[in-house]
């Protein structure tokens, strides 16, 4: 398994051009399946998750290729990609493949707007909680779709089609949101969604699936009409950029220190967590090129954050900013209200010297003076980067082990970095 070696100490100057979105890539490969034209994503990440939904798909019937580059080409750029569900050949997605990337659970939607009927494996348990499916099912009930859970399974029928509908989410959810709009798309009659997530993402998705026919309005706000369709067809879409992986870098220099300019993003898709940094001593500016982040000689300040979703602080970026109020001058408290148990690197950034005490759903970090390079286990995807920001601030080597977390969610991290003058390599085996 690879591993992440890095000397700590560097400041991070330079440019990093950021990515395609993990997490609106993910949907927007799902909505594919809606259509038996093709669908064209442009700018999609190079991501271990991104490869295995595509081999998913790929069990239901979707061709997918990836236009070539050229020599000289800047291989960093997203890919291009082909989705083509000219047939679906299999309407059920089994444990092994949904048990790596609860995301592919969303599959159901399609599946069952399209096909009326589809047979999902439950996601199951992940690192930072329960994550349970309710709410998506709920949609899809509401939707006119019979559920029945079955061996582990969920089992959607609907096949008179699914039929618009009023669904209110008690509980913002993302994915909750994704599965209604996929499948209201091309269900008979209005739907309306209430308490809608509104991440980006979310309206990135809405966007792409009116480019292919659907009637989806206020996609963004907490609000989503939905006028169904009879059907979708291909399109053309340029995956958003990454607004987990331009924060994180925000606040690895806002760790480190130096001068970071973060291409191709803007300071809308961050506003809260842009907020956090410059409390904490951060200079934030931006133009059209992307966001701008220093931080020069200043110590950095403690700030209290709690996670909530969009435009809150986003849950994702919590573990990096925890790493980041390691080294703070008081004490910050970080309350993570979207996920119980999202603490998993408390302890491993305990090894490099963090002061950190659990109060429930608060994490009341004492900042010290200095954090001393160890080896550290990566747990998940957000919690991993964490400690990659921790290192590049502590003193001597840290190791960070099972990277493939990593590799799930941040294309070339030790790259970009490395471009920027962090002292960080990848240890093959
Ligand atoms: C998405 C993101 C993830 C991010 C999360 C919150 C993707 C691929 N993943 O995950 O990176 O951390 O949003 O911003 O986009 N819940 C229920 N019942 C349900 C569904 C959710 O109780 O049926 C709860 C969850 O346990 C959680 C909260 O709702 O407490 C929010 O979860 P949700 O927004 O659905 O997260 P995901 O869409 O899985």
């Amino acid at each position: 398994m690879d591993r992440i070696q890095i000397r700590g100490g560097a400041a991070l100057n330079g440019v990093i051009p950021i990515s395609g979105a993990k997490n609106a890539a993910l949907p927007l490969m799902i909505a594919s399946l809606l259509t038996d034209q093709t669908l064209t994503l442009e700018n999609l990440p190079r991501l271990a998750d991104v490869a295995q939904l595509a081999h998913i798909l790929g069990n239901h019937g979707v061709d997918y290729s990836i236009d070539g580059k050229r020599i000289g080409e800047d291989t960093g750029s997203g890919q291009t990609a082909h989705l083509r569900a000219r047939t679906i050949v299999d309407t059920s997605a089994p444990y092994e493949l949904v048990a790596k990337m609860r995301a592919s659970f969303w599959v159901i939607a399609p599946l069952v707007a399209r096909m009326g009927a589809a047979r999902v494996s439950l996601p199951g348990g992940c690192a930072i909680g329960t994550r349970p499916v309710d709410l998506l099912l709920m949609a899809l009930e509401k939707l006119g779709a019979q559920i029945d859970i079955d061996g582990g399974y969920a089992v959607a029928k609907a096949p008179k089609g699914l039929i618009g509908a009023e669904i209110e989410f008690p509980k913002v959810t993302v994915g909750g949101t994704h599965v209604a709009m996929m499948a209201a798309s091309t269900a008979r009659g209005a739907t309306l969604i209430r308490n809608a997530a509104r991440e980006p993402e979310v309206a990135d998705l809405a966007a792409c699936l009116n480019k292919m026919g659907a009637r989806i309005r206020g996609a963004g706000s907490s609000t989503i009409e939905i006028e169904g369709v009879a059907r979708l067809n291909g399109a053309h879409h340029r995956v958003l950029p990454d607004r987990i992986e331009a924060g994180t870098y925000a606040t690895a220099v806002a760790m480190t220190g130096g001068d970071l300019m973060l291409e191709g993003v803007g300071e809308d898709l961050l506003e809260e967590a842009l907020e956090a940094l410059t409390a904490a001593g951060a200079t934030v500016t931006s133009d059209n090129r992307g966001v701008r982040v220093r931080r020069n000689g200043a110590g950095l300040k403690a700030v209290d954050i709690a996670t909530a979703p969009f435009p809150g602080f986003p849950t994702d970026l919590q573990a990096q900013f925890m790493a980041l109020m390691t080294r703070a001058r008081g004490v910050s408290r970080i309350k993570e209200t979207i996920f119980e148990n999202r603490f998993m690197h408390v302890q491993e950034l305990a090894r490099l010297g963090a002061s950190i005490k659990l109060e429930g759903d608060t994490a009341i970090v004492s900042g010290v003076k200095r954090l001393r390079g160890a080896p550290v286990m990566a747990t998940d995807l957000r919690a991993s980067v964490s400690l990659v920001i921790a290192g590049l601030a502590a003193d001597g080597e840290t190791i960070v082990n099972r990277v493939y977390h990593l590799d799930r969610g941040f294309e070339r991290l030790e790259e970009k970095l490395g471009a920027c003058g962090a002292d960080i390599a990848r240890i093959a085996g």
